[in-house]
């Protein structure tokens, strides 16, 4: 064994007077190394610019000695040329299938243990079979031939007896060792078999510049993997992001194969071979460490996985017992796979209707033929918008593939089949919101058509009365999902002013509603009533108008009627508010409805204090404009999130620490470190008296009050600052 196999990362200086040859193979080792810790390992040594230097220094030592030049070169990946086909390969040893167990949860592993026992022709009380458990890879059968360590062919599994030499593609996969690592002689024949697949990040990002670049994109990582290694240029299947997990062998010559299957998944691994982790050696079917338990807890972990799995795979560990076992057919006794319910199916389009979310977007949504799909009936699918649609070029009538993964709503993947003979007209998105009929835009530069109906629209009620409820809106505590949702289910509550209505007696009417907490609800709708302007704006929920553009708008304007009141072209006076800000708060204003929940809202007893406009009220004639303050400590009377909030009104700043650009630090009871830094470097402190005086209108810097006494601000900071 050599020195790297014991201690990480090949040795690296070559010294310049080694020979060419030497150099060369100091260099593949290296990057041998490299590679494997990078594709397989995901856990790089070197950063990827040290990874390329050395390759590139490989590829001039080659270039000027091309007889160094082996197969097994890192630079040797994609080497091929275009074919014109694939060549045929006759496999060594028949790459065989597997018997597949469709029955649900227990009964799939159990029979397969049951059968495995009984064609063993072992007694009932004989202890319990060991089984290696692994996942079902949903990809493409490779066979990857080594001899004396070196890759030298890979084949796809065609009808089991003769595939296509693939080994061109196969060889651009950067997770697959072009040289074995083994220490001493490497096995004469070694066949490893696997699936090659691609990662579903993989699979997006490659979709996603299929898209930008005009090209057609995949409908699944498993179709994405097999058009890649049946890619006739070798080019392109490089740009293919493809990913490889072994589990099994082929032909073997001058290797002793270890005597279990899981140790032969090891002997893969510390060779060099990708080998999934998610595997297991289980004892019978039952119990916590039998087979079923792995097909459950895989099961429910499935959507989590980086890859597409179809199920989980249990063959029998022993060697032995497997040899003893057979096959029948193409199929050996020994082995099972346990799928899940599939999450791709094919259906028929039966109409595409329009869903109003929950923000306004309108989402056409595929009708479909009802279609048992990833363990439930399937009779909508999203089309996800009109691009998508075009796209996919998806029309009624037609056979979908539908896709669903878990607990992700169902999409329409692609349209199978040639195109449509008779004509059937393009889909259009309605021009009025199909629940309330207000006016659908589509801004510039998105592909969502939205809603203009804002608060007034039946389908953005909850989401706008969550937001309205928020802690950074107007805050009313208690107000969250489950009872925006009973609200407005019962029809209790169908607009933002309709909550102040709400009183005791019908809060506390509703399902699973204790009398205390109506209570709490109704003092909570009482205290929200007392707000702040920009709270108040930003709980609207305009589109494009967070918290703070509000904070700007409110500083702006003063008022609400201003604010309602103002065209474009004064919106776009305000400091950060853009056109496309400024258009969406036209648009929700010229609402009247939107106006009318402004007005109710106001009837209802929800206030806040205004202010003059001050329409030159930008950053520099507010009193704290410039101003960096820190808040440390509990003040008497204000939140820390409201004292935050009224200093940016007044365009200061709040800061997490305090450092010789601090202007100011405000200190309350138990205020800590931060009073002690401010004390030492002599930055002024005040206490909430004094936060309240600066924010004072016309006060500034030049009259600002004196820095309070630290003692009183704090309590007892000699105290405190010693926790
Ligand atoms: S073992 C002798 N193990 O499933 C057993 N196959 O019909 C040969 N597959 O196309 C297969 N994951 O590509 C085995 N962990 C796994 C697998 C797996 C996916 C595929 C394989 C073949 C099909 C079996």
């Amino acid at each position: 064994m050599s020195q790297s196999d014991l201690f990480g990362a090949p040795a690296s200086g070559t010294p310049d007077a080694a020979s060419p040859a030497q150099q060369a193979a100091n260099l593949r080792e290296q990057l041998h190394f490299h590679a494997h810790r990078y594709y397989v390992l995901d856990d790089p040594q070197i950063p990827d610019a040290e990874y390329d230097r050395l390759f590139q220094a490989l590829q001039a030592l080659e270039a000027a000695h091309p007889e160094l030049r082996t197969p097994d070169s890192p630079t040797q990946r994609v080497l091929g040329k275009v074919l014109d086909g694939f060549m045929p390969v006759r496999h060594a040893v028949p790459m065989l299938s597997i018997r597949t167990e469709t029955d649900t949860q227990a009964s799939g592993a159990e029979a397969f243990d049951a059968r495995v026992r009984r064609e063993l022709g072992l007694p009932e009380d004989a202890p319990q079979v060991e089984y290696a458990a692994e996942l079902k890879f949903d990809g493409l059968a490779i066979n990857l031939r080594y001899e004396s360590g070196v890759l030298v062919q890979a084949a796809t599994r065609g009808d089991g007896e003769q595939g296509e030499d693939v080994t061109q593609n196969i060889r651009t996969i950067g997770q697959i060792p072009l040289k074995l690592k083994v220490a001493g002689a490497a096995p004469e024949v070694l066949e490893v078999r696997g699936e090659v697949y691609m990662r579903r990040d993989d699979f997006e990002a490659l979709n996603e510049r299929q898209r930008q670049q005009g090209d057609k994109t995949f409908v699944n990582p498993r179709n994405a993997a097999a058009g890649a290694v049946r890619q006739l240029d070798p080019g392109i299947a490089a740009r293919r992001p493809l990913s490889f997990f072994a589990y099994g062998l082929g032909e073997v010559k001058g290797w002793d194969v270890p005597p279990t299957h899981s140790g032969l998944l090891d002997a893969l691994r510390d060779m060099g071979l990708p080998v999934c982790a998610e595997r297991t050696v289980a004892q019978g079917a039952s119990g916590p460490n039998g087979l079923v338990a792995f097909h459950q807890a895989i099961g429910q972990r499935r959507d989590q996985l980086p890859f597409d799995i179809d199920g989980v795979v249990y063959k029998v560990n022993s060697r032995e017992l497997q040899e003893r076992l057979g096959f029948v057919t193409r199929e050996p006794r020994w082995a099972v796979a346990h799928k899940y319910p599939a999450q791709e199916q094919l259906t028929q389009v039966e109409g595409i209707d329009i869903q109003v979310g929950r923000t306004g977007k309108l989402t056409p949504v595929a009708r479909l033929k009802p279609v048992f799909v990833g363990g439930v009936t399937v009779t909508n699918a999203t089309l996800h918008n009109l691009f998508e649609l075009r796209r996919k070029r998806v029309r009624v009538g037609d056979t979908v593939i539908v896709r669903r993964a878990g607990d992700v709503i169902p999409e329409v993947v692609g349209v199978v089949g040639e195109a449509r003979a008779s004509y059937v007209p393009n889909f259009r998105m309605p021009a009025h919101c199909p629940v309330c009929g207000s006016t659908v835009v589509r801004e510039r530069g998105e592909v969502d058509h939205r809603c203009t109906g804002g608060l007034f629209c039946a389908a953005q009620r909850k989401q706008a009365l969550l937001h309205f409820a928020q802690r950074r809106a107007v805050e009313i505590e208690g107000l969250g999902d489950k009872l925006v949702d009973q609200l407005v289910d019962s029809g209790l509550v169908r607009t933002l002013p309709e909550l102040y209505k709400l009183g005791l007696a019908k809060l506390a009417a509703l399902d699973r509603m204790a009398d205390k907490s109506a209570q709490n609800i109704v003092n909570a709708l009482e205290k929200s009533k007392t707000t702040t302007l920009p709270r108040f704006l930003f709980g609207l929920g305009i589109r494009h108008v967070g918290e703070a553009t509000a904070k700007d708008l409110a500083r702006h304007f003063g008022g609400i009627d201003r604010i309602m009141d103002a065209s474009v072209d004064q919106l776009l006076t305000v400091r950060d508010v853009g056109p496309v800000v400024a258009q969406s708060i036209r648009t929700f204003f010229d609402q009247a409805h939107n106006r009318e929940v402004v007005e109710q809202l106001r009837a209802a007893g929800v206030t806040w204090p205004e202010h003059e406009p001050s329409a030159e009220a930008d950053a520099a004639s507010l009193p704290l404009s410039g101003k960096t303050l820190v808040l440390t400590g509990t003040l008497p009377t204000l939140s820390r999130e409201d004292a935050k909030a009224m200093i940016e009104a007044a365009g200061g700043k709040v800061a997490g620490s305090v450092s010789k650009k601090t202007h100011y630090v405000i200190a309350g009871e138990e205020a800590g470190s931060k009073l002690e830094k401010a004390q030492s470097l002599g930055v002024p402190v005040l206490d909430e008296a004094g936060l309240l005086a600066l924010l004072a209108p016309g006060a500034d810097s030049a009259d600002s009050p004196a820095p309070a006494d630290p003692a009183d601000a704090a309590g007892t900071p000699s105290q405190a600052d010693q926790n």
